[in-house]
Protein backbone atom coordinates (compact mmCIF):
# COMPACT_ATOMS: atom_id res chain seq x y z
CA UNK A 1 0.00 0.00 0.00
CA UNK A 2 1.49 3.55 -0.94
CA UNK A 3 -0.67 5.06 1.55
CA UNK A 4 -3.28 4.31 4.51
CA UNK A 5 -4.50 6.42 6.32
CA UNK A 6 -6.91 4.71 9.59
CA UNK A 7 -8.83 6.55 11.66
CA UNK A 8 -7.06 10.03 10.93
CA UNK A 9 -8.51 13.44 13.21
CA UNK A 10 -6.72 16.34 12.24
CA UNK A 11 -7.78 19.10 14.42
CA UNK A 12 -7.21 22.98 14.39
CA UNK A 13 -6.91 24.07 17.80
CA UNK A 14 -8.92 27.30 18.24
CA UNK A 15 -9.82 29.86 21.09
CA UNK A 16 -13.08 28.46 21.12
CA UNK A 17 -12.10 24.93 20.93
CA UNK A 18 -10.83 22.23 18.67
CA UNK A 19 -12.30 22.20 14.83
CA UNK A 20 -12.84 18.70 13.77
CA UNK A 21 -11.98 19.60 10.43
CA UNK A 22 -11.09 15.69 9.75
CA UNK A 23 -12.18 13.21 12.16
CA UNK A 24 -11.76 9.59 12.36
CA UNK A 25 -10.99 9.40 8.71
CA UNK A 26 -9.67 5.68 6.70
CA UNK A 27 -8.08 5.82 3.57
CA UNK A 28 -6.18 3.83 1.47
CA UNK A 29 -4.04 4.78 -1.95
CA UNK A 30 -2.55 1.76 -3.93
CA UNK A 31 0.71 1.98 -6.57
CA UNK A 32 -0.21 3.80 -9.87
CA UNK A 33 -4.77 4.55 -8.05
CA UNK A 34 -6.30 7.94 -8.46
CA UNK A 35 -8.14 8.70 -5.82
CA UNK A 36 -10.85 11.53 -6.09
CA UNK A 37 -11.79 13.06 -2.70
CA UNK A 38 -14.84 15.03 -3.64
CA UNK A 39 -17.14 17.43 -1.21
CA UNK A 40 -18.29 20.69 -0.98
CA UNK A 41 -16.05 23.50 0.46
CA UNK A 42 -15.44 23.15 4.14
CA UNK A 43 -16.20 19.85 4.35
CA UNK A 44 -12.13 19.34 5.32
CA UNK A 45 -11.01 18.15 1.80
CA UNK A 46 -7.20 20.55 1.94
CA UNK A 47 -7.11 20.28 5.27
CA UNK A 48 -6.58 16.47 4.76
CA UNK A 49 -4.48 16.94 2.17
CA UNK A 50 -2.25 19.22 3.47
CA UNK A 51 -2.38 17.61 7.00
CA UNK A 52 -0.57 14.61 5.00
CA UNK A 53 2.08 16.87 4.59
CA UNK A 54 2.05 18.18 7.67
CA UNK A 55 1.97 22.14 6.40
CA UNK A 56 -1.16 22.98 8.72
CA UNK A 57 -0.55 25.79 11.97
CA UNK A 58 1.91 24.27 14.07
CA UNK A 59 -0.20 23.38 16.54
CA UNK A 60 -3.16 21.36 14.58
CA UNK A 61 -3.71 18.03 16.22
CA UNK A 62 -3.00 14.74 14.71
CA UNK A 63 -4.52 11.47 16.28
CA UNK A 64 -4.75 7.94 14.39
CA UNK A 65 -2.99 7.00 11.58
CA UNK A 66 -1.43 8.00 8.64
CA UNK A 67 1.31 5.69 6.92
CA UNK A 68 3.10 6.17 3.83
CA UNK A 69 4.73 3.39 2.28
CA UNK A 70 4.08 1.50 5.80
CA UNK A 71 5.96 4.57 7.54
CA UNK A 72 3.71 6.73 10.11
CA UNK A 73 4.05 10.38 9.01
CA UNK A 74 2.01 11.49 12.32
CA UNK A 75 5.41 10.42 14.95
CA UNK A 76 7.85 12.15 12.21
CA UNK A 77 9.43 14.89 13.07
CA UNK A 78 9.99 18.51 11.07
CA UNK A 79 13.04 17.44 9.58
CA UNK A 80 11.93 13.98 8.43
CA UNK A 81 9.14 15.86 7.14
CA UNK A 82 11.12 17.75 5.19
CA UNK A 83 13.01 14.28 3.25
CA UNK A 84 9.20 13.36 2.79
CA UNK A 85 7.90 16.84 1.17
CA UNK A 86 8.01 16.74 -2.54
CA UNK A 87 10.56 13.72 -2.89
CA UNK A 88 7.69 10.93 -1.94
CA UNK A 89 4.59 13.13 -1.71
CA UNK A 90 4.35 15.94 -4.29
CA UNK A 91 1.69 18.59 -3.57
CA UNK A 92 -0.44 20.97 -6.54
CA UNK A 93 -1.88 23.36 -5.19
CA UNK A 94 -5.83 25.18 -6.37
CA UNK A 95 -3.72 29.05 -7.15
CA UNK A 96 0.19 28.76 -8.73
CA UNK A 97 0.68 32.24 -8.00
CA UNK A 98 0.66 32.28 -4.48
CA UNK A 99 2.72 29.06 -4.48
CA UNK A 100 5.63 29.79 -7.13
CA UNK A 101 7.85 32.46 -6.00
CA UNK A 102 6.96 35.47 -8.74
CA UNK A 103 10.35 36.81 -8.37
CA UNK A 104 12.52 33.14 -9.05
CA UNK A 105 13.26 32.18 -12.68
CA UNK A 106 11.57 29.05 -13.35
CA UNK A 107 15.31 27.54 -13.67
CA UNK A 108 16.37 28.52 -10.24
CA UNK A 109 12.92 27.42 -8.87
CA UNK A 110 13.72 24.22 -9.93
CA UNK A 111 17.39 24.02 -9.21
CA UNK A 112 16.11 25.31 -5.19
CA UNK A 113 13.89 22.14 -5.20
CA UNK A 114 16.29 19.53 -6.52
CA UNK A 115 18.91 20.73 -4.32
CA UNK A 116 16.99 20.28 -1.04
CA UNK A 117 16.48 16.77 -2.19
CA UNK A 118 19.89 16.30 -3.79
CA UNK A 119 22.16 18.64 -2.17
CA UNK A 120 25.11 17.33 -4.70
CA UNK A 121 23.23 18.23 -7.51
CA UNK A 122 25.12 20.92 -10.25
CA UNK A 123 23.09 23.47 -11.82
CA UNK A 124 23.35 21.94 -15.33
CA UNK A 125 22.04 18.78 -13.99
CA UNK A 126 19.44 20.85 -12.70
CA UNK A 127 18.81 22.69 -16.11
CA UNK A 128 19.17 19.05 -18.01
CA UNK A 129 16.08 17.51 -15.42
CA UNK A 130 14.07 20.97 -15.43
CA UNK A 131 14.22 20.83 -19.46
CA UNK A 132 12.89 17.50 -19.60
CA UNK A 133 9.96 17.73 -17.45
CA UNK A 134 9.30 20.94 -18.61
CA UNK A 135 8.90 19.43 -21.98
CA UNK A 136 6.16 16.38 -20.75
CA UNK A 137 4.17 19.20 -19.33
CA UNK A 138 3.94 21.31 -22.91
CA UNK A 139 6.13 23.75 -21.92
CA UNK A 140 9.10 25.09 -23.74
CA UNK A 141 12.93 24.52 -22.08
CA UNK A 142 14.04 28.11 -23.01
CA UNK A 143 10.96 29.57 -21.22
CA UNK A 144 12.90 28.36 -17.84
CA UNK A 145 14.81 31.32 -18.14
CA UNK A 146 11.33 33.49 -17.77
CA UNK A 147 9.49 34.49 -14.27
CA UNK A 148 6.61 32.61 -13.24
CA UNK A 149 4.53 36.11 -13.51
CA UNK A 150 5.14 35.61 -16.83
CA UNK A 151 3.04 32.76 -17.70
CA UNK A 152 -1.04 32.34 -18.50
CA UNK A 153 -2.90 31.01 -15.18
CA UNK A 154 -2.65 27.35 -17.48
CA UNK A 155 0.70 27.74 -18.28
CA UNK A 156 1.61 28.27 -14.92
CA UNK A 157 -0.37 25.56 -13.79
CA UNK A 158 1.76 23.06 -16.25
CA UNK A 159 5.24 24.42 -14.54
CA UNK A 160 3.29 23.83 -10.89
CA UNK A 161 2.95 20.19 -12.25
CA UNK A 162 5.89 20.00 -13.61
CA UNK A 163 7.66 21.01 -10.21
CA UNK A 164 5.85 18.25 -8.53
CA UNK A 165 6.94 16.03 -11.08
CA UNK A 166 10.43 17.04 -11.07
CA UNK A 167 11.26 14.87 -7.94
CA UNK A 168 9.06 12.03 -9.13
CA UNK A 169 7.57 11.42 -5.90
CA UNK A 170 5.17 8.19 -5.64
CA UNK A 171 2.00 10.38 -4.25
CA UNK A 172 0.59 13.25 -5.13
CA UNK A 173 -1.93 15.47 -4.02
CA UNK A 174 -3.63 17.66 -6.36
CA UNK A 175 -5.86 19.73 -4.29
CA UNK A 176 -8.03 21.92 -7.11
CA UNK A 177 -5.79 22.10 -9.62
CA UNK A 178 -7.65 23.63 -12.20
CA UNK A 179 -10.49 25.41 -10.40
CA UNK A 180 -9.07 28.61 -10.97
CA UNK A 181 -9.22 28.11 -15.08
CA UNK A 182 -11.23 28.34 -17.79
CA UNK A 183 -13.16 25.39 -18.62
CA UNK A 184 -11.09 24.78 -22.06
CA UNK A 185 -7.70 25.05 -20.06
CA UNK A 186 -9.49 22.76 -17.33
CA UNK A 187 -9.84 19.86 -19.48
CA UNK A 188 -6.44 19.83 -20.81
CA UNK A 189 -4.86 20.33 -17.78
CA UNK A 190 -6.99 17.25 -16.38
CA UNK A 191 -5.80 15.41 -19.60
CA UNK A 192 -2.19 16.10 -18.58
CA UNK A 193 -2.37 15.35 -15.43
CA UNK A 194 -4.02 12.04 -16.29
CA UNK A 195 -1.76 11.20 -19.42
CA UNK A 196 1.31 11.91 -16.54
CA UNK A 197 0.35 9.59 -13.73
CA UNK A 198 0.33 6.72 -16.18
CA UNK A 199 3.84 7.71 -17.30
CA UNK A 200 5.05 8.40 -13.99
CA UNK A 201 3.12 5.56 -11.86
CA UNK A 202 2.26 7.51 -9.35
CA UNK A 203 -0.38 7.14 -7.20
CA UNK A 204 -2.83 10.22 -7.10
CA UNK A 205 -4.84 11.97 -3.97
CA UNK A 206 -7.31 14.43 -6.34
CA UNK A 207 -9.30 17.05 -4.58
CA UNK A 208 -12.51 18.59 -5.78
CA UNK A 209 -15.54 20.24 -5.07
CA UNK A 210 -16.82 19.05 -8.53
CA UNK A 211 -17.76 15.59 -9.18
CA UNK A 212 -17.41 16.09 -13.35
CA UNK A 213 -13.57 16.68 -12.66
CA UNK A 214 -12.83 13.59 -11.24
CA UNK A 215 -15.23 11.60 -13.48
CA UNK A 216 -12.81 9.95 -16.08
CA UNK A 217 -9.58 9.78 -13.90
CA UNK A 218 -10.56 8.40 -10.50
CA UNK A 219 -10.13 4.69 -9.87
CA UNK A 220 -12.12 5.49 -6.60
CA UNK A 221 -14.37 7.99 -5.35
CA UNK A 222 -14.33 9.46 -1.49
CA UNK A 223 -17.16 11.81 -0.93
CA UNK A 224 -16.56 13.96 1.93
CA UNK A 225 -18.62 15.42 4.52
CA UNK A 226 -18.58 17.68 7.41
CA UNK A 227 -14.98 16.43 8.10
CA UNK A 228 -15.64 12.83 7.48
CA UNK A 229 -16.00 10.27 4.35
CA UNK A 230 -19.38 9.51 4.27
CA UNK A 231 -19.11 7.41 1.08
CA UNK A 232 -16.86 5.48 -0.81
CA UNK A 233 -16.87 4.08 -4.14
CA UNK A 234 -15.41 2.57 -7.47
CA UNK A 235 -16.04 5.49 -9.92
CA UNK A 236 -18.85 4.59 -12.05
CA UNK A 237 -20.44 3.04 -9.06
CA UNK A 238 -21.11 6.23 -7.41
CA UNK A 239 -22.24 7.66 -10.95
CA UNK A 240 -24.80 4.99 -11.35
CA UNK A 241 -25.53 3.72 -7.70
CA UNK A 242 -24.89 6.69 -5.51
CA UNK A 243 -25.94 5.45 -2.02
CA UNK A 244 -25.44 8.36 0.77
CA UNK A 245 -28.42 10.82 0.60
CA UNK A 246 -25.62 13.77 0.21
CA UNK A 247 -23.86 11.98 -2.54
CA UNK A 248 -27.34 11.72 -4.61
CA UNK A 249 -27.41 15.49 -4.10
CA UNK A 250 -23.85 16.24 -4.99
CA UNK A 251 -25.01 14.17 -8.47
CA UNK A 252 -27.88 16.44 -8.97
CA UNK A 253 -25.94 19.31 -9.05
CA UNK A 254 -23.77 18.15 -12.58
CA UNK A 255 -25.97 18.05 -15.50
CA UNK A 256 -27.01 14.88 -17.63
CA UNK A 257 -26.92 12.36 -14.01
CA UNK A 258 -30.72 11.23 -13.43
CA UNK A 259 -31.28 10.77 -9.81
CA UNK A 260 -35.06 11.04 -9.86
CA UNK A 261 -35.27 9.38 -5.98
CA UNK A 262 -34.86 13.05 -4.83
CA UNK A 263 -37.14 15.56 -4.90
CA UNK A 264 -34.74 18.46 -4.46
CA UNK A 265 -33.63 21.44 -6.02
CA UNK A 266 -31.30 22.59 -3.35
CA UNK A 267 -29.89 21.71 0.12
CA UNK A 268 -31.94 23.45 3.24
CA UNK A 269 -29.41 24.70 5.64
CA UNK A 270 -25.52 24.53 5.54
CA UNK A 271 -23.13 21.97 6.76
CA UNK A 272 -22.25 21.70 10.44
CA UNK A 273 -20.32 23.90 12.44
CA UNK A 274 -17.08 21.64 12.93
CA UNK A 275 -16.56 23.57 16.47
CA UNK A 276 -19.22 21.13 17.69
CA UNK A 277 -20.80 18.33 15.18
CA UNK A 278 -23.78 17.24 15.68
CA UNK A 279 -24.03 13.74 17.84
CA UNK A 280 -25.56 11.44 15.36
CA UNK A 281 -25.54 12.04 11.40
CA UNK A 282 -23.63 15.25 10.68
CA UNK A 283 -25.54 15.18 7.37
CA UNK A 284 -28.87 14.54 9.56
CA UNK A 285 -29.96 17.94 10.13
CA UNK A 286 -30.19 18.63 5.98
CA UNK A 287 -31.09 15.00 5.14
CA UNK A 288 -34.75 14.27 3.70
CA UNK A 289 -34.25 10.19 4.61
CA UNK A 290 -33.54 11.44 8.44
CA UNK A 291 -34.54 8.38 10.29
CA UNK A 292 -35.09 9.23 14.86
CA UNK A 293 -31.24 6.89 15.39
CA UNK A 294 -29.79 9.33 12.71
CA UNK A 295 -30.00 12.15 15.36
CA UNK A 296 -28.92 10.35 18.03
CA UNK A 297 -26.24 7.55 17.33
CA UNK A 298 -23.38 8.48 14.98
CA UNK A 299 -23.85 6.00 11.99
CA UNK A 300 -21.42 3.09 10.76
CA UNK A 301 -20.07 2.21 7.70
CA UNK A 302 -21.47 -0.49 6.12
CA UNK A 303 -20.11 -2.32 3.11
CA UNK A 304 -23.28 -2.39 0.57
CA UNK A 305 -22.53 -3.85 -2.83
CA UNK A 306 -18.61 -2.65 -3.56
CA UNK A 307 -19.58 0.20 -1.50
CA UNK A 308 -18.95 1.66 1.91
CA UNK A 309 -21.73 4.03 2.87
CA UNK A 310 -21.52 5.86 6.60
CA UNK A 311 -25.50 5.97 6.93
CA UNK A 312 -28.27 4.35 8.89
CA UNK A 313 -30.67 3.63 5.47
CA UNK A 314 -28.03 0.73 5.09
CA UNK A 315 -27.82 -1.17 8.12
CA UNK A 316 -30.20 -3.96 6.78
CA UNK A 317 -28.53 -4.29 3.63
CA UNK A 318 -30.71 -2.90 0.75
CA UNK A 319 -31.03 -3.82 -2.68
N1 LIG B 1 -6.40 27.59 10.26
C1 LIG B 1 -7.64 27.19 10.58
N2 LIG B 1 -8.11 27.33 11.85
C2 LIG B 1 -9.35 26.93 12.19
N3 LIG B 1 -10.22 26.35 11.32
C3 LIG B 1 -9.82 26.19 10.06
C4 LIG B 1 -8.51 26.59 9.61
N4 LIG B 1 -8.41 26.30 8.29
C5 LIG B 1 -9.58 25.74 7.93
N5 LIG B 1 -10.43 25.68 8.98
C6 LIG B 1 -11.79 25.10 8.98
O1 LIG B 1 -11.67 23.71 8.71
C7 LIG B 1 -12.78 23.27 7.92
C8 LIG B 1 -12.28 22.57 6.69
O2 LIG B 1 -11.63 23.49 5.82
P1 LIG B 1 -10.91 23.05 4.49
O3 LIG B 1 -10.07 21.88 4.78
O4 LIG B 1 -10.26 24.25 3.91
O5 LIG B 1 -12.13 22.61 3.58
P2 LIG B 1 -12.23 22.40 1.99
O6 LIG B 1 -10.85 22.31 1.44
O7 LIG B 1 -13.02 21.15 1.84
O8 LIG B 1 -12.98 23.57 1.46
C9 LIG B 1 -13.63 24.51 7.65
O9 LIG B 1 -14.68 24.52 8.58
C10 LIG B 1 -12.68 25.64 7.89
O10 LIG B 1 -13.36 26.79 8.32
MG1 LIG C 1 -9.93 23.46 -0.13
Amino acid sequence: MIFEAKDLKIYYRTKKGFVKAVDRISLTVKKGETVGLVGESGCGKSTLGQGLLKILPPKTFYGGSMKIEGEELISFSENKMREIRGKKIGMIFQDPMTSLNPIMRIEKLFYETLKTHEPEITEEEARERTAKVLEKVGIEPERMQEYSFQFSGGMRQRVMIALALVLNPILVIADEPTTSLDVIVQAQIMELLNELRQEYEMSMILITHDLGVVAEMADKICVMYAGQIVEEAINEKIYYEPKHPYTKLLLKSIPNTNIDDLELNYIPGSPPDLLKPPRGCRFAPRCPYKMEICETQEPKTFAVDNTHVKCWLYSEVKK
